[in-house]
């Protein structure tokens, strides 16, 4: 009796443990695709304001962050719950409101489009506004779905 009961608590564990490897990676992975835009952005803001003279790299920069714009919806389609040993930001909201979420992430590609039509046509007035544009994307989808830093 003793043995079954053990083994039914090491079944237990075996299935939790394998459900939290699940969990893990589309967690970790969506916030490898945020870092990677906060890496990108922040680079950018440095060239875009006088922080450093690498105006060449820039282009590369614009094309990184399109790319990952483009993967946010795939990176956030499984809904995976938070763990205490994976810390998440994400709200559950995102999962109940999936269409928003959806254009929100939408709003951040056609906002970088717009930037790099700008940057790569050398229209150096619009250029500023255009990375505002970008910014406001970021935050107009953090502001509803992620959770605020404590
Ligand atoms: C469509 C929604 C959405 C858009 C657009 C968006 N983010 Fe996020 N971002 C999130 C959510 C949700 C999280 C929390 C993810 C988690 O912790 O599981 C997050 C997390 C982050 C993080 C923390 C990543 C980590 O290491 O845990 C950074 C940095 C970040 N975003 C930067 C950006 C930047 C820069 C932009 C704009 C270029 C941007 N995000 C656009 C939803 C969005």
């Amino acid at each position: 009796m003793k043995s079954i009961t053990r083994l039914t608590l090491s079944l237990a564990l075996f299935v939790l443990a394998g459900s939290i490897g699940a969990q893990e990676g589309p967690i970790k992975y969506r916030q490898g695709v945020m870092a990677a835009q906060g890496g990108h952005a922040g680079a950018i803001a440095q060239i875009a304001y006088g922080g450093v003279d690498h105006n060449e790299q820039l282009v590369a920069h614009i094309d990184a962050l399109a790319a990952l714009s483009g993967m946010i919806v795939s990176a956030f389609e499984e809904n995976a719950f938070v763990m205490e040993d994976t810390p998440s930001s994400a709200k559950a909201v995102i999962w109940e409101r999936w269409d928003e979420f959806q254009e929100k992430a939408g709003d951040l590609e056609s906002a970088v489009s717009a930037f790099s039509v700008a940057v790569k046509g050398a229209d150096a007035d619009a250029f500023g506004g255009k990375l505002d544009g970008v910014w406001d994307a970021c935050k107009g989808c953090h502001e509803t779905f992620r959770k605020k830093k404590e």
